[in-house]
């Protein structure tokens, strides 16, 4: 970066108040999302009357666009009925629906998922191939490239708070939007550190704010019940969604059409932190923990596309990639979860 443009940035920044702080700390272990207690004051992300001018908002623009209606891609990416929306609501924006701006800077990091240092774009890969039920866009394609922007945006937009002046907002290259935030030469953050922001990170409403262990064993007939009480009406009766012309107007739960059982949804704990938080629609909290325990394990106990890592072998990929609170390899009612699996992107071009 050279001087003057070093300087600029500098001043724009430094209205940054402290409570909006970004992380330099060093790689964090995170097989599933670091989650905390529901904090009820959240940072308010940007609205659209932030959108920087120019080719940068237009990247923006499309990474929304892909994010909210992510079956534009499909044949070609998605393999399912779903739209990344459908998990990470309104538009990536929604705390404790594992929102873009707190994800965005708490990338590269290490996922013993596959057991490695991930960049935001292999996070974004990891989507597409799971809970898409998808084959990812190769590395530098335009649209991860979009989606980071997106996100990037958005992240900076919220850690800034009020301030934020798009006009004077740092354009990262595209090698570089798709690394993620967490980084020391990231050149946002070195002049957040530059201008005396603190380098604890906080982004309350990451992820899904985690329940205690339930008081009762999860189960399934219980789980039934609420679905059906609380679910079924949008979901419908057999978890397979409802459709308006030919698209999804409520999501499919389980079935062909919906996540796999590589995604982190199909683990009943991640499930029931976010059904928690975010089901019924619009009524957060209203279920009771158990009930949130019950219902997850209700949906997480259907069969769904394949593990794409499975390489043909049940024993194994159960050994390998699940445990835990998966359900996969478990036997219920009869038949083993994971024999009868839908396959994995079936509309491929
Ligand atoms: C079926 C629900 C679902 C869909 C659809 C989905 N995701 Fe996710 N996503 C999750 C879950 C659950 C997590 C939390 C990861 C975990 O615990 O394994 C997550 C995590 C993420 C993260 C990291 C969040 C963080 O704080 O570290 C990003 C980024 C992300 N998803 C982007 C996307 C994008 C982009 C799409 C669309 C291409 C997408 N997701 C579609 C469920 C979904
Ligand atoms: C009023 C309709 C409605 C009700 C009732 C409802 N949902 Fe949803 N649900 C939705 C919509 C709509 C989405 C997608 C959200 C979006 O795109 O913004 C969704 C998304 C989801 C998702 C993530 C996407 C997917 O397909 O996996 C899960 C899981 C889920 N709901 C579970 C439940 C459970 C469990 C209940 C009952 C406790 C429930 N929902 C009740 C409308 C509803």
């Amino acid at each position: 970066m050279n001087r003057i443009s070093a300087i600029m940035l500098g001043l724009s920044l430094a209205n940054i108040t402290a409570a909006h702080a970004v992380d330099t700390a060093k790689l964090a272990i995170q097989e599933e999302l670091p989650v905390g207690k529901a904090a009820g004051d959240y940072p308010a992300p940007p609205g659209w009357d932030k959108l920087p001018e120019g080719e940068f908002g237009e990247k923006v623009v499309r990474g929304y666009n892909y994010f909210v209606n992510t079956q534009s891609l499909s044949p070609e990416f998605v393999g399912n009925g779903l739209n990344c929306v459908n998990c990470h609501m309104d538009g990536g924006k929604k705390e404790n629906a594992a929102p873009l701006w707190a994800a965005y800077m708490s990338y590269p990091a290490y996922r013993k998922k596959n057991d490695r240092i991930n960049s935001y774009e292999e996070r974004i890969q990891g989507c597409f191939l799971y809970s898409m039920n998808g084959t990812p866009p190769e590395h530098m394609n335009p649209v991860l490239v979009d989606l980071s922007a997106y996100a990037y945006w958005l992240a900076q937009g919220t850690l800034t708070g009020e301030q934020f002046d798009p006009a004077s907002m740092t354009i990262p290259s595209d090698e570089d939007l798709l690394k993620g935030g967490k980084r020391d030469d990231f050149p946002f953050t070195q002049a957040y550190l530059a201008t005396g922001g603190s380098a604890e990170l906080k982004t309350p409403g990451r992820g899904y704010p985690k329940l205690s262990e339930p008081e009762q064993a999860p189960d399934i007939a219980r789980g039934k019940q609420v679905y059906e009480q609380e679910c079924a009406v949008c979901h419908g009766a057999n978890g397979e969604g409802q459709k308006v012309n030919d698209r999804y107007v409520f999501p499919p739960l389980w079935g062909p059409d919906t996540y796999n059982w590589g995604a982190g949804m199909q683990r009943v704990n991640t499930a029931a932190y976010f059904i928690h938080q975010n089901m019924p629609l619009g009524q957060p909290e209203k279920l009771t923990e158990q009930q949130a325990w019950d219902v997850a394990m209700f949906l997480d106990t259907h069969e769904r596309p394949q593990d794409p890592r499975n390489q043909g072998s049940l024993e194994d990929t159960t050994e390998k990639f699940h445990g835990g609170f998966s359900q996969y390899g478990k036997e219920v009612n009869g038949s083993v979860l994971g024999t009868a699996s839908y396959p994995n992107h079936p509309n491929k071009p």
